[in-house]
């Protein structure tokens, strides 16, 4: 049976730095190709923040964008929920500095750690958040600056990743528009797939540590890319059982933006016809916990995705986590 949604996205905006790293620049940096990233990933370019931009300053430029839209005023706001791997510093939480930038004085703010799945986890904690009663205006948002972890001389990882930040307005639902269902799902027996060992208590940073890299991202691809298939299809059609729903209901797919093969077997699994599928990594590459946001907010913005659809977001990531969530627009 289909739920009644509790709590709703009423706003969304998004932020990704002017700054262009094109495939045939990476050519230039390490021995790759133009045609084996379109071919193996579907993209052709990623942003990049220049020196001095914080992953702060790219998720307060969304969230302030998303409370534009809606008119609601930073003091309105009763949480705000940042997921993020690439925060501004260890601690204090990178939320706290977009509350600062805001002016969202009235609000708590804390970060969350899921890595690509974090917007969906975050998006879970919101709507139990408003269905409790313990708050009214929830701001999540997924940011991330992650070439400042990424091995520029890493044929492997640094193809593949690109800052930007996405974010999203919840509010009670009207009765009619909202989240229908959340699913979430972690493994942490695979936690040495997909890590960045060298950013804490593991191996506090320390010249030994920067020598040997392990502050930047690591990633077994090959089999990573064998779980997200099995595991993004198992979200998909998890969030279908709950709410009820088939394929055939859902107006557009918007899949964490890793690897257009991907996305293109997600679909496929949860019988969603490619025309339905939004996807804009050939722009941006893979942003982590901002990727589903900022294809969000595109979605909403270039009229793909319209009040009365119903939208499947699903996403994968390090942990490994993954999650989605069929929300009426
Ligand atoms: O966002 C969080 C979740 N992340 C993901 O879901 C990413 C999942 N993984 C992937 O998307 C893919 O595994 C990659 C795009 C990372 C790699 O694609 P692949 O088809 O799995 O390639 P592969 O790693 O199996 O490598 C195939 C070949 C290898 O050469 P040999 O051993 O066959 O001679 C690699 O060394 O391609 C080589 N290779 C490259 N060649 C040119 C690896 N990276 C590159 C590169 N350019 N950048």
């Amino acid at each position: 049976m289909q739920n009644t949604p509790e709590a709703m996205i009423v706003s969304t905006g998004h932020a990704v730095p002017d700054k262009k790293l094109t495939n045939s620049d990476l050519e230039k940096m390490v021995n790759t190709s133009d045609q084996w990233i379109v071919e193996r990933t579907g993209m052709r370019e990623r942003r990049i923040a220049e020196a001095g931009t914080l992953t702060s300053d790219l998720a307060a430029e969304a969230a302030k964008k998303a409370l534009e839209k809606a008119n609601v005023s930073p003091k309105e706001l009763d949480v705000i929920i940042l997921a993020t791997i690439s925060g501004d510093m260890q601690f204090p939480a990178t939320a706290c500095f977009v509350q600062q930038k805001l002016g969202a004085e009235n609000a708590a703010a804390f970060d969350i750690s899921a890595a690509c799945s974090g917007f969906i986890y975050a998006l879970k904690i919101a709507n139990g958040l408003i269905s409790s009663g313990d708050a009214k205006n929830v701001m999540v948002i997924g940011a991330e600056i992650l070439s400042r972890f990424t091995d520029y001389t890493d044929r492997n990882t640094c193809i593949l990743f690109g800052d930007g930040a996405g974010a999203a307005l919840l509010q009670p639902s009207d009765g009619t528009r909202g989240l229908l269902g959340t699913y979430w799902k972690s493994n942490g027996n695979l936690t040495h797939l997909l890590l960045a060992p060298g950013s804490g208590s593991a191996h506090p940073p320390s010249h030994e540590t920067v020598d040997a890299g392990l502050h930047y991202l690591k990633m077994a691809g090959r089999e990573v890319f064998k779980h997200a298939v099995n595991s993004m299809a198992n979200a998909a059609l998890s969030a279908l059982e709950i709410t009820g729903l088939s394929g055939a209901d859902i107006d557009l797919l918007i899949s964490h933006q890793a690897n257009d093969r991907i996305i293109r077997a997600t679909a496929q699994k949860a019988k969603i016809q490619p025309e339905k599928v939004f996807v804009n990594i050939e722009k941006y590459g893979n942003t982590s916990s901002a990727s589903i946001p900022i294809a969000m907010d595109e979605a909403i913005t270039s009229g793909k995705l319209k009040t009365g659809d119903k939208c499947l977001i699903v996403a994968f990531g390090g942990g490994l986590t993954w999650g989605s969530a069929i929300i009426q627009f």
